[in-house]
């Protein structure tokens, strides 16, 4: 067999869905598909496609509206990322966002400068009164900026509609053509009213009526995983969160029966997740399932290993291997279905345009090598974590699992901190399903994002009984999020984590200490390696 995994088609003539579409021009932004989902959340179809697209791409498309992104570069810098200047003329409206102002600032002769006055987080906004981008908005509203360049000077023919105490031009307009841009970012939860702003933009100025439904986007993936895929069968990698559960859903009714799904026990699973896995997919789908157990090999592979990349390197490793040789034994297997999202792709530095840094190793992307094999199937690559539950009670897929709270492909093994042993996963296993289950008796599951345990690799002094103790220390995390790429930590009531402390020390042996992680992301990550 021989496998390229091919690269989404960012650039199709796409337009089966709906005649309302918005593009997204990409320059590299983190924040380009939270653009994207902000527009859907308008029942707008949006679609990004790479910054250097032609006016005759952009002409296919049809799009009402164009949204250029921001992006890390400066736009002065030799070889920062242009956009093709004729798409100003096109007479579609167009929104720069951050370095997309900056871009539209200087193809019109103004002038962009790295000022001494980076701002990065909150700020005020002093909006000047008017009817289109800021319709409805107060004359003041706080904003999130992430900039070092900015606008100085625009020529005449634009307006500034909005200003800070350091940022004179923070939003402006063309006062002929439609264009207009903002130096903040309206599309992160940071900016309260960005919803109404991309709102007024996508509504207001680009004239959509709202009419795309995340139906259409599950019975046109149907459709194309049907066409694509033919007779041949494709393998599934279960992993017992919404994302595989989803993918295979889509997969199930696009194919049915060609479907094979593989689940690969690495032995860095929760407690009884194996078993509830297969349990509900059985339940489910009437096909074709494999269970490797792994638990042993990985082990082996991890001994010793303390470097958190290296554990998902190996991982990530070990996990191709198993699934190649489990893949093997299943007959005419053309395609492997993968639920990778879009923030996987994000932070391991693999979007089309992303020079996005590399955060994190997901081995979902960075382990599975393109001579695999298979060809890839990515149905959920362009959405959030909150567009795949939704899609998934679309599917008719049950609300427990939809509602459940993702777990890392690594598993386990990035909340061991430290070397792996069995004995210290199973302490963590007990610990873990405490926080887990007191989260979910105090009727907060489904009000936070994310709840787990972390073993951390330090001992500390206690007192049980009479006697000293000298054991583990446990770190709870849970947090709320939107879209994991930034978080809150969640607001647990004391009781909540009383109860949870008591429990651990009570009933886990070899834990005498209990901390709440009150960290945000950023400038923390959801997971502790
Ligand atoms: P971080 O720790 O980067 O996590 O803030 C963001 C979200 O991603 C999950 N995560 C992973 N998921 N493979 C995955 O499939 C991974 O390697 C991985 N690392 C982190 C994390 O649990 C959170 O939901």
């Amino acid at each position: 067999m021989t496998m390229t995994a091919p690269a989404p088609d960012h650039n199709s003539d796409a337009s089966r869905i709906s005649d309302e579409k918005i593009l997204v021009l990409d320059f590299g932004s983190q924040y380009a598909q939270l653009i994207a989902r902000r527009v859907r959340e308008q029942n707008v179809y949006c679609e990004i496609v790479r910054h250097d697209i032609s006016v005759e791409r952009i002409a296919a498309h049809n799009p009402r509206g164009i949204i250029l992104s921001g992006g890390p570069s400066s736009v002065y810098e030799e070889g920062a990322p242009q956009c093709d200047p004729g798409i100003f003329a096109m007479g579609i409206p167009v929104l720069g966002i951050c370095y997309g102002m900056q871009l539209i600032c200087q193809a019109f002769g103004g002038q962009v400068k790295n000022t001494s006055q980076r701002e990065y987080g909150h700020a005020k906004i002093s909006i000047s009164p008017n009817e289109d981008l800021f319709g409805g908005l107060p004359s003041e509203t706080d904003v999130w900026m992430s900039h070092g360049d900015q606008v100085t000077n625009v020529t005449e023919s634009f307006e500034p509609l909005a200003s800070t105490s350091t940022c004179p031009i923070a939003a402006m307009r063309h006062k002929e053509l439609p264009l207009y841009a903002m130096q903040f970012h309206p599309e992160v939860t940071h900016t309260p009213l960005g919803f109404q702003i991309l709102r007024n933009f996508v509504i207001s100025v680009c004239d959509c009526e709202g009419l795309w439904k995340l139906h259409d986007f599950a019975q046109q993936t149907i459709a194309e995983i049907r066409e694509r895929v033919g007779d041949n069968r494709v393998i599934c990698g279960l992993s017992g969160g919404v994302d595989s559960a989803v993918v295979a859903a889509l997969l199930y009714q696009a194919i049915g029966p060609q479907l094979s799904c593989i689940l690969v026990d690495n032995g860095l699973l929760r407690k009884q997740e194996a078993e509830s896995v297969i349990a509900e997919f059985t339940k489910h789908f009437k096909t074709d399932l494999h269970v490797v157990d792994a638990k042993d090999q990985f082990l082996k592979e991890l001994a010793g290993i303390t470097e958190p990349q290296e554990k998902r390197r190996r991982i990530g490793y070990q996990f191709v291997e198993c699934f190649k040789a489990e893949a093997l034994k299943i007959k005419d297997a053309k395609f492997l279905a993968q639920g990778t999202l879009y923030p996987d792709v994000i932070e391991s530095g693999a979007a089309l345009d992303g020079p996005a840094a590399t955060i994190k190793l997901h081995h979902n992307v960075g382990g599975l090598p393109k001579e695999l094999g298979f060809e890839l199937i990515e149905p959920l690559r362009d959405l959030f974590k909150d567009e795949v539950r939704k899609l998934g009670l679309e599917l008719g897929l049950p609300e427990d699992l939809v509602w459940r709270h993702p777990f890392p492909g690594p598993g386990l093994a990035v909340r061991c901190l430290s070397d792996i042993t069995e004995e210290k996963l199973s302490v963590l296993r007990e610990a873990d399903s405490i926080v887990v289950s007191e989260i979910k008796a105090a009727g907060l599951y489904r009000q936070t994002s994310q709840a787990f345990a972390v073993l951390l690799p330090v001992q500390s002094v206690g007192v049980m009984g009479d006697a000293r103790t000298y054991e583990n220390a446990v770190a709870v995390r849970c947090v709320n999020t939107d879209d994991f790429m930034t978080a809150t930590w969640s607001y647990l009531p004391y009781e909540v984590l009383a109860r949870i402390s008591t429990r651990i020390i009570n009933e886990v042996k070899g834990v005498n200490r209990v901390c709440y992680d009150i960290s945000t992301k950023p400038p923390a990550t959801i997971e502790w390696e």
